[in-house]
């Protein structure tokens, strides 16, 4: 699994190749509230309008006080810079079961691998570190990158929420799509043989 920094809440850091999460600190604050001005990133994850100073020190005691969410933001190793956010929320440790979510907001960071790379240190987080069972999403129908995206991640779609989204006037599907502790693992061992390969 990728390298973890423990602490007593949970890890600090999880250490990947090119990307590493950190907990998500206050001073992040400003950054992610400049990616929900972007009125396209708020339409691909169903946010309805920006976010007020207020209200993002109201989110941020939510994703750090509930125990039901772990979050962290996503730093690109190269320059150091916080690129997106990623985490875990409706964590039901009793269920073994939660959602999650990945927010790559620096749109020059798009389509780089790095998107992949934080969704899969956080399902390494969320199956081997907290031996979590299922991990689910809910994906805004009309956004074929991010279907795309969570479909080579291994998740599969499961169902439909028909007009379940809102946007500019229009109602589209959520695409509720999910993957299990056997299918990750499974596409964990393939890719660890498949680089063995490489390196032979
Ligand atoms: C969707 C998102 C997380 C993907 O992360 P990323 O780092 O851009 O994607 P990756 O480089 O890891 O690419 C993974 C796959 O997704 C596709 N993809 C998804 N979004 C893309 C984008 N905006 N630009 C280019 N490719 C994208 C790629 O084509 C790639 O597939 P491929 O290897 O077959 O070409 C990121 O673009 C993002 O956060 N966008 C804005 C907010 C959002 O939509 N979040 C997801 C909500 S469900």
């Amino acid at each position: 699994m990728a390298e973890v920094e423990r602490t007593e809440r949970g890890p600090q850091f999880i250490i990947g190749e090119r990307v590493t999460l950190r907990r998500i600190e206050r001073g992040d604050l400003p950054r992610i509230r400049q990616w929900l001005d972007d009125p396209e990133v708020r339409g691909m994850i169903g946010a309805t309008k920006p976010m007020t100073e207020e209200e993002a020190d109201a989110w941020f005691d939510d994703v750090t006080g509930d125990p039901g969410r772990a979050w962290f933001v996503v730093i690109r190793d190269e320059d150091d810079r916080v690129i997106g956010e990623a985490g875990l929320l409706r964590l039901f440790p009793e269920w073994r079961t939660t959602d999650m979510s990945v927010i790559i907001g620096e749109r020059e960071a798009w389509g780089q691998g790095h998107g992949t790379e934080a969704g899969n240190l956080l399902l390494d987080y969320a199956f081997d570190y907290l031996g979590l069972h299922r991990v689910a999403i809910g994906v805004v129908g009309f956004h074929e990158e991010a279907l795309w995206f969570w479909k080579k991640l291994g998740f599969k779609q499961e169902g439909v929420q028909r007009d379940g989204y809102l946007h500019d006037g229009k109602f589209y599907d959520f695409v509720m799509m999910s993957i299990l502790e056997d299918e990750w693992r499974a596409l964990r061992t393939g890719a660890a043989a498949a680089s063995e390969g490489e390196g032979s």
